[in-house]
């Protein structure tokens, strides 16, 4: 059975999983933990599996975990079935619609050009992601929920581990526990001094109106820090290397700036962010891509793996800025379907535009071949990637 811990997987894993889309398209894999779970590659079946029912998020348990910090980071949308996922996902899908999202444009453009400046003063090499494509999405969800961003240092170690996106032995149990208590003191300091901010509004919900308890509360926080974090730093991260690492593409995004939208949805084609759909568990034997999966089986999804499907992409290694057609499954599909797809595009746009159009001479300031991806199948990021704005 294929152990997915290896470095080499994670520098490339393109042609693994050419290979399994070939030979055992839904197959049994090793996790890095060790844990063996049914890992499903093609695109067909990855977009079967997640508009299907039967693929559960709690399988059997729908009971609530009797520890608390487990709790308290497990009763989340994306942790949940319907019911609960349909009335929680509904108490915040009103911050999150196109329009609401379009109204933070010009505060993403500041956010944006406060960033490029400081990039501006910089001499020599200095790493983008830490300049850039992490700051810019945290400094948005931040505001929107109305958390200090000043704190994002320090979640942003705490959520690395619990994500899994470290190459070292970590804490989980100490960064989940740190992660609770810290989301538990903001809500103190909220419902004691209340604001015109998402998380404001969401605490009204629970205390007046009852609409969730104060664990899906903090859930719904965390879920939110999380995949506001952990997700479009790795669409800027990713589709800057894209470009840079193959110059005609830099260019050929500066002399037509229209082909923007188009380029964007191929970088998150062809280097997917989210690697691979959270877990699922089967509520009872199912049937994929010919494979017979008993009840209970633990499910991945692979959302790359997908995206480079020969038989629905043409010429699917091949990454094309205007490609016409794109139905990636980039953002998932279903009832679980990206809910800050619309504000990870528009992030996504203002940033790639304002950095070709403030840097139009940035480059790598080394080797491609030393840019090394994060560990973890969840996601799909570089550690750093070293650039300069200087004279060559
Ligand atoms: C769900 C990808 C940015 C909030 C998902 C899922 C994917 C995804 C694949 C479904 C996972 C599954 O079915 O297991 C991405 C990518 C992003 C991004 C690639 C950036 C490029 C964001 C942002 C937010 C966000 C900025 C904002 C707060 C959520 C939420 C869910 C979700 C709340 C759960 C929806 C549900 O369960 O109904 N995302 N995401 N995402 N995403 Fe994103």
């Amino acid at each position: 059975m294929d152990n997915l811990a290896g470095r080499e997987f994670h520098a490339d894993p393109h042609p693994f999983y050419a290979q399994w889309r070939r030979e055992g398209p839904v197959r049994e894999v090793q996790l890095a933990s060790g844990a063996v779970v049914w890992l499903i590659t093609r695109y067909d079946d990855a977009r079967q599996a997640l508009t299907d029912p039967r693929f559960s998020k709690q399988g059997r348990n729908k009971g609530h975990p009797s520890d608390t910090i487990e709790r308290a980071l497990s009763r989340h949308m994306l942790a949940v079935d319907p019911p609960d996922h349909t009335r929680l996902r509904r108490l915040v899908s009103a911050a999150f619609t196109a329009r609401r999202i379009e109204a933070l444009r010009p505060r993403i453009a500041e956010i944006t050009s406060s960033l490029l400046d400081f990039m501006a003063e910089q001499s020599g090499p200095f790493d983008l992601i830490d300049a850039f494509a992490f700051p810019l999405p945290i400094q948005v969800i931040c505001e929107l929920l109305g958390i200090p961003a000043e704190d994002r240092d320090s979640f942003r170690r705490w959520s690395n581990i619990i994500v899994g996106g470290v190459a070292y032995q970590a804490d989980f149990p100490g960064a989940a526990q740190a992660m609770v208590a810290y989301i538990r003191g903001l809500l103190a300091a909220r419902r004691s001094d209340p604001g015109d901010d998402l998380l404001s509004g969401l605490i009204e919900v629970r205390d007046s109106e009852d609409r969730l308890d104060e664990d899906e509360l903090i859930s719904m926080v965390f879920l939110l820090l999380i995949a506001g974090h952990e997700t479009t730093v790795n669409l800027i991260g990713n589709g800057a290397a894209l470009l840079l690492t193959e110059r005609d593409r830099w260019e050929r995004l500066r002399a037509d700036p229209g082909l923007l939208p188009t380029a964007i949805e191929e970088f998150l084609r062809y280097e997917s962010p989210v690697e691979t759909a959270t877990f699922r568990i089967t509520s009872e034997p199912v049937t994929i891509g010919g494979q017979n999966l008993p009840a209970y089986a633990p499910v991945v999804i692979g959302l790359l793996s997908a995206n480079r499907d020969e038989a629905r992409f043409p010429d699917p290694d091949e990454l094309r800025l205007d490609r016409p057609q794109n139905p990636h499954l980039a953002f998932g599909h279903g009832i679980h379907y990206c809910l800050g797809a619309p504000l990870a595009r528009l992030e996504a746009q203002i940033a790639f535009g304002a950095l070709i159009e403030r840097f139009p001479g940035l480059r790598l300031a080394g080797p491609a071949s030393e840019l090394t991806w994060r560990p973890g199948l969840l996601l799909r990021g570089l550690f750093t990637l070293p650039v300069t704005t200087g004279p060559e």
